[in-house]
């Protein structure tokens, strides 16, 4: 009886214990710094150019401007750069051996997020504003959001390391045009970029050995 007492009492503090992690520590685990995650809105599948009036518009932008980018951009933008856009989870751009190895951060004023492809959100990495690694030449205007295009070749199951880094800059190089396409349908501009401070982006997203920076995209409205 009394050993039963003693661990109904054990019992109950730990699932206490578990109650306070999963309402308090959880939620504070998703914020970084005061960044909380940001809800996305659903795709608008109705918006932009005719597929060849896009193409006919694309070109890459030559100087950027501040203004700010809407949410329903932010979402659009993307969800067609790399979203989930089948039932199977599959996404808008192919991978190789389907290894969806591109990861996308936002670099904003506040702080740099990862884009959560599954649940449609941007999930705070890092505060602050870090927009200038991606390589903006001093005095330029720096846009409002720059996306960051990262390969993690340890999600391919199969091949050498210098096929994986092929693979890597094939991914990137559609998620890329993707972005580029999405931009000139709804007049957005941006541009494809390669030059930036890799190492310093590595050191501040702690990306580690299996994970490299591609191509980075600012974007603004077209001035
Ligand atoms: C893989 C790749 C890397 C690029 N890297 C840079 C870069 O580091 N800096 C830059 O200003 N433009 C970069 N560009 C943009 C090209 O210079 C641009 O696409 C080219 O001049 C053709 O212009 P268009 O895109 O308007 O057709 C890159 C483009 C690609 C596809």
């Amino acid at each position: 009886m009394y050993f039963t007492n003693l661990h109904n009492s054990f019992t109950m503090k730990r699932l206490v214990v578990y109650l306070v992690l999963v309402f308090l520590v959880a939620p504070l685990a998703a914020q970084v710094g005061n960044l909380t995650p940001i809800t996305l809105q659903a795709p608008d599948k109705t918006r932009g150019l005719p597929v060849m009036q896009a193409f006919a518009r694309r070109s890459s932008l030559t100087s950027f401007t501040a203004a700010p980018i809407s949410v329903r951009d932010l979402s659009d933008l993307l969800w067609a750069a790399n979203g989930v856009n089948r039932p199977d989870g599959k996404r808008t751009a192919p991978s190789a051996v389907n290894a969806q190895d591109i990861d996308i951060y936002a670099f904003m004023e506040q702080g740099v997020y990862l884009y959560d492809a599954r649940q449609h959100q941007l999930v705070p990495v890092v505060a602050g504003d870090h927009r200038a690694l991606n390589g903006f030449r001093a005095g330029e205007p720096v846009p409002a959001l720059c996306l960051l295009l990262v390969s993690d070749v340890s999600r391919f199951r199969m091949g050498t390391d210098s096929l994986k880094l092929v693979f890597a800059a094939e991914d990137a190089g559609i998620v890329s045009q993707n972005i580029s396409l999405f931009c000139a349908g709804v007049g957005l501009g941006t541009r494809p970029r390669a030059l930036m401070d890799t190492q310093g982006i590595k050191t501040l997203l702690q990306l580690g050995p299996t994970r490299h920076p591609m191509l980075n995209h600012p974007v603004c409205p077209v001035p």
